[in-house]
């Protein structure tokens, strides 16, 4: 494992390592279940682009991608609940199986209101698949269908997830120092 050492990580939570072997065994159990359908997945940007590029490289089945953009006022600091589109999917999903990719699944608000609004938009199926599940901090009760890791309550950065921006590009996961956030 390679051991970074930034002055802003506190600790490495998963190394790259880790976080490659636990997308594959994701990867193998979707491959799995949408073996006879019609998948597309659909990341939400910045953040979840990582997380989804990784994932379907492991897939062993055909598979379409779309993005959307939301501006959203639910982070980890800011007040939850206000979730827009920002920019919409460019293709329909009407009889497809969606998954929708997230890269974390904090409160819940933003995957509570992307997958209602994917829902009614005629699906064949919708299934939510999270990198991240800090679910000590749920507000929304949601069924996360595929996860790859349970997280503890300390804001982390890498594998797609920022802070101010940055550190999206940091292949393993790590907790950001308290003193660095300001
Ligand atoms: P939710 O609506 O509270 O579930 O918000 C999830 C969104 O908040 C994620 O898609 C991230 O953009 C952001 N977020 C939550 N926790 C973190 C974190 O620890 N690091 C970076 N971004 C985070
Ligand atoms: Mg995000």
């Amino acid at each position: 494992m390679r051991t970074p050492a930034l002055p802003m990580i506190e600790r490495v939570l998963f190394s790259e390592e880790q976080i490659q072997e636990r997308i594959r065994e994701v990867a193998a159990q979707i491959s799995e279940r949408y073996k006879d359908g019609n998948l597309k997945l659909i990341a939400v940007l910045k953040g979840s682009v990582f997380f989804l590029t990784a994932l379907a490289r492991e897939l062993t089945i055909p598979v379409k991608v779309d993005f959307l953009a939301i501006s959203s006022f639910s982070n980890h600091s800011g007040s939850p609940g206000v979730v827009r589109i920002a920019k919409d999917l460019d293709d329909s999903i009407e009889g497809e199986d969606v998954i929708l990719v997230e890269d974390i699944v904090d409160t819940g608000f933003t995957a509570r209101y992307l997958m209602q609004n994917l829902s009614g938009r005629g699906p064949n199926s919708i299934a939510l698949c999270s990198m991240l599940d800090r679910s000590s901090r749920r507000i929304v009760p949601l069924q996360i269908d595929f996860r790859c890791f349970e997280i503890p309550d300390r804001f982390v950065i890498g594998c797609g997830l920022d802070y101010k921006q940055l550190y999206r590009n940091l292949n393993f996961l790590a907790i950001l120092k308290p003193d660095s956030q300001g």
